[in-house]
Parts: structure tokens; sequence; C-alpha cells
């Protein structure tokens, strides 16, 4: 039996981030001030405190202003959507993301659509969405994108390919078909109420599993040669009494037996998402700063 290549995602985000540290130096000098990135935190949910705490220490590291906003879990809409404005209006701030899900009581959709699509380097504004379904250059979603760096960094031109996105969220699902689509692929989304699971995803010789569901995705699904990313972060209990280990949707050990390549969890996709959304970030403050952007690698 074939082991499939690993994909390693660790690597990719450290190399994306160590030239994004480059182009926020550059960037600093032409325009006389850092670009920034706020992010805002409404409540305590622990897993949520973990990123926002990485994403500011990374944001710093790559040489960019960080702005944290904890807010309390009781906090008001009409308080989220003022301090949404003021960030909106903020000349430090190139680049705001209002960490999700949001407490139960606020309307995450409302509190969205007020930031400016200029700043909105999460891509989930109604204009970001649009843009990227209109084909037009604009800011789309850090998960999925990284997720479509890694494709295309191990199979180069993906036209003509069929790849199957296992999961229809805002977040990741439907911008990742979005992505695809661009490229050029035959593209499924399937999901919680597709029928034959299965048999769609063996079509695939991309597969895209964003479900949230521990190693939903089996071997025998899988096309042998396929490239399979894992979107998956399930937390499961581990062998030892107390502890919790991190698993991806997909069956790693089978899946890595019939796959061309595969990213692991932890250390695929996961590490993507910040790195991207500090090259989002330094892209919205080249535009709104009015400067070029050298590295159109970024
Ligand atoms: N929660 C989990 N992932 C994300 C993300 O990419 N953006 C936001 N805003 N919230 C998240």
């Amino acid at each position: 039996m074939s082991q499939a290549a690993v994909i390693d995602g660790k690597a990719f985000a450290a190399g994306l981030r160590a030239r994004v540290g480059v182009a926020a130096a550059a960037f600093e000098a032409k325009a006389g001030r850092k670009a920034g990135l706020a992010v805002v935190l409404v409540g305590d949910d622990p897993a949520s405190q973990v990123y926002v705490r990485n994403k500011g220490k990374q944001t710093v590291e790559a040489g960019m202003a960080s702005f944290e906003h904890k807010l309390p879990a009781d906090t008001a809409q009409a308080d989220l959507i003022a301090l949404v404005e003021r960030l909106n209006a903020d000349p430090a701030v190139d680049g705001i993301l209002v960490q999700l899900p949001l407490p139960k009581h606020l309307d995450e959709q409302a509190v969205v659509e007020r930031i400016s699509p200029n700043k909105d380097v999460d891509g989930l504004t109604p204009t970001s969405t649009g843009r990227l379904a209109l084909g037009l250059p604009g800011l789309v979603p850090c998960t999925p994108l990284g997720c479509l760096m890694l494709l295309k960094d191990r199979l180069g031109d993906l036209s003509g390919k069929d790849a199957v996105v296992i999961g229809r969220s805002i977040l990741v699902g439907k911008p990742m078909a979005q992505l695809l689509l661009a490229e050029s692929c035959t593209v499924t989304i399937a999901h919680s109420r597709t029928q034959n699971l299965a048999d769609v995803v063996r079509r695939a010789d991309i597969v895209v599993a964003a479900v949230g569901r521990p190693e939903m995705v089996k071997a025998d699904w899988i096309k042998p040669g396929a490239t399979v990313i894992d979107v998956g972060i399930n937390r499961v209990p581990a062998a030892e009494e107390g502890k919790t280990r991190l698993i991806g949707d997909v069956d790693y050990a089978g899946a890595s037996t019939v796959a061309g390549a595969i990213t692991p969890v932890p250390g695929g996709v996961g590490p993507m998402t910040i790195a991207v959304l500090l090259r989002n970030t330094l892209v919205a403050a080249h535009r709104i700063a009015g400067v070029a952007l050298e590295d159109q690698a970024l």
C-alpha cells in the first residue's frame, strides 16, 4: 500500500507569515504607519480566546499593529455595532475581524454587515461574498483561501479537476466552492442532506472536508491518488484519562493509504487561517493607503 504525501500546512503558513512580514515592513516604510488589524471578541468562549490570543501574537510578530477589543458576553447589539463603526472610521485599522460565533442574543449577520468592505479581512460581508461570486477581486475568507493555496502548491493548475466540498458554511464551504469554480474545477457542494455521500466523494480528485464531524470521511470514500484537505478541528477525549486531542473530519490513518496527498490535523489547514488573515490585512492596508503591493505572490 502506498502512503499519501503529507501536505505540511504548518510549514507553508510559516513561509507565508515570513513573506507577509517582509511586505509589512515595506508597507510601513512607504505609508509611514504600520498595517493594523482589530479583533473583536465578545464573551469568554475558551476556544475563541485561544484563537484571538494567537491572532494578536502573530500580527505583532509580522510587524503589524494589533488592536484587541474584548467585550462582556452580555454586550448589547447597539454597543457592538458602535464599536464596529468606530473601527471603520479609525485610520490605524485596516482590517476588522469580529470573532464568531457571537453569543446567541446577538445578530451575527447584522453585525458583519456593518463592517466596511474595505476592512473586511474575513471576507464575510455581502460585498465581499458578492464580489467572490462575480469573480471580481476582493477580500476572501481566510480558511478557504488557505486551502486553495495548499492545493495550488501541491497540484499546480486545478483546471478540469473534480472537486467535492463537504459542508456549505458561510465561513468555509460556500467560499471554497466559489474559489475552486474560479480555478475551473467541476465543483460539487455536498452537505448533511446529500444522498450517497460516499459515492459523491469517490468521484473527486480534490476533497475538501469541512463538516465538523470527527473522522466522518472514510478511507474507502477516497479515489486513489486524490488530494484531501481536512478543515475539521474536532476535540475528542484522548486515550489518557482527562486529556483531549484534535482530530479532523477525515479518517487520516485510513485515507493516507489511498490518497495521493492529505493534510494532517493538527498542522494542516489550521495554521493557514491566521497566516491568510495577516495576508488579507496587508492587502487591505495597501488598498486603503493607495500603495502598490510589490509581492504579487502574496
Ligand atoms: N471563528 C472560527 N473561524 C473564524 C474565522 O475565520 N473568522 C471569524 N470571524 N470567526 C471565526
